[in-house]
């Protein structure tokens, strides 16, 4: 049975990072299904034809990274029939052999609940402001606002909004460096038979 690895959280909490390096520790496939909802929205016409027809091509665009294209992700990811275009790909990805890690804002709740780890990743406003700011070389207080429009978004609307799940275990990177989130992370799969 592949075991899967479900993380969650707002956006730049670090999540990402941790994403990857479990997936690299226990040799397993990962998937950034923000990349998903970017590229929907990056692709521009009818968002839910856009879903429906996302190839390869579309995820490898140089312009997902971006502050607007996260925005305009945000966006087509509160349309019900977007999410449910991207489901099943997500959820085969999440049987992969011999284990994944997904990351996004639904997956521990909607996409994988039996996920046999869920992370649910966390870091004040501030905190994450400040590494989205530096990584994109952007001003802070424009960062800051469009993280906090953003996360309100994610959060309210009806279809799978972005909270943990109930069995979700809270890490607060706040105050983390990277190497003790991921150290952490690592622990908490390795005890839950990673
Ligand atoms: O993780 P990210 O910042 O790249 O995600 C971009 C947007 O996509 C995010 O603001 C909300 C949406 N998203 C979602 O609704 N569900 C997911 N599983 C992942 C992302």
């Amino acid at each position: 049975m592949p075991f899967t690895i479900a993380i969650d959280g707002p956006a730049a909490s670090g999540k990402g990072t941790i994403a990857r390096a479990l997936a690299s520790h226990f040799g397993f496939r990962h998937l950034d299904t923000g990349l998903l909802y970017r590229a929907v929205g990056a692709k521009g016409g009818d968002p839910v034809a856009a879903a429906q027809n996302l190839g390869p091509d579309d995820l490898t665009r140089d312009d997902l990274r971006t502050a607007e294209a996260g925005q305009a992700a945000s966006r087509v990811a509160a349309i019900p029939e977007v999410r449910a275009a991207l489901t099943e790909f997500q959820r085969r990805f999440a049987r992969s052999e011999p284990g994944a890690v997904l990351d996004g804002r639904d997956i521990g709740t909607v996409i994988c609940p039996q996920a046999e780890v869920k992370l649910y990743v966390t870091a004040s406003d501030e905190v994450r402001a400040k590494r989205r700011a530096i990584e994109l070389d952007a001003d802070v207080d424009r960062i800051l606002t469009e993280l906090r429009e953003r996360d309100a978004r994610d959060a309210a609307r009806d279809v799978a909004p972005m909270r943990p799940a109930a069995d979700a275990v809270l890490l607060d990177t706040s105050t983390l460096s990277i190497e003790q989130a991921i150290a952490l992370a690592i622990e908490h799969a390795k005890r839950a038979g990673a």
